[in-house]
C-alpha cells in the first residue's frame, strides 16, 4: 500500500556549474542561468510504503510524516536562496533533479526502520514539470 503526502515550500535557485563559463551555463541552461536567480513555488509529494498496522490501520502517522517533511525539508528550504543557504546546492545544480535527489537523501535514514518505507519523491518545479526519484 502506498501513501503520500504532499507539501509546498518557496525557493529561489540558479542553474549554473561553476566549472562552464558564462556562455555555457546560458547554452545549456538557457535564463534559468541567470546570476540573480529566479524563484519556483515547488511541491513536494512524498509516498512511503507498507502494509497498515493491524492496530492503528495506518501505514505511518500522517501528521508524524507531515512534521518530517518539515523539519527536514521545507523548514531548511522555505524562502531560501538555494544556492547560498541550502547545502549541499552551494556546489550541486540545484536542477529539480538534484533537488529530488536531495530530498530523498534527507528523508531516506529517517524510514530505515519500521512499517514504512521511503518509496518515491517527487517534486514539481511547476505544475507540468516533476521529477520523480525512487533510489537507486
Ligand atoms: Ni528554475
Amino acid at each position: 500500500m502506498y501513501i503520500t503526502r504532499r507539501v509546498e515550500f518557496s525557493a529561489s535557485h540558479v542553474c549554473a556549474n561553476s566549472a562552464f563559463t558564462d556562455a555555457e551555463n546560458r547554452a545549456v541552461y538557457g535564463p534559468a542561468a541567470n546570476p540573480r536567480g529566479h524563484g519556483h513555488n515547488y511541491v513536494l509529494e512524498v509516498t512511503l510504503s507498507g502494509d497498515p498496522d493491524p492496530a492503528t490501520g495506518m501505514v505511518f502517522d500522517l501528521k508524524r510524516l507531515k512534521d518530517v517533511l518539515n523539519e527536514t525539508v521545507v523548514e531548511p528550504m522555505d524562502h531560501r536562496f538555494l544556492n547560498y543557504e541550502v547545502p549541499p546546492f552551494d556546489h550541486v545544480v540545484p536542477t529539480t533533479e538534484n533537488l529530488a535527489l536531495e530530498v530523498w537523501k534527507r528523508l531516506q535514514p529517517k524510514f530505515e526502520s519500521g512499517r514504512a518505507r521511503l518509496h518515491n519523491v517527487r517534486v514539481y518545479e511547476t505544475e507540468d514539470l516533476y521529477v520523480d526519484y525512487s533510489g537507486t
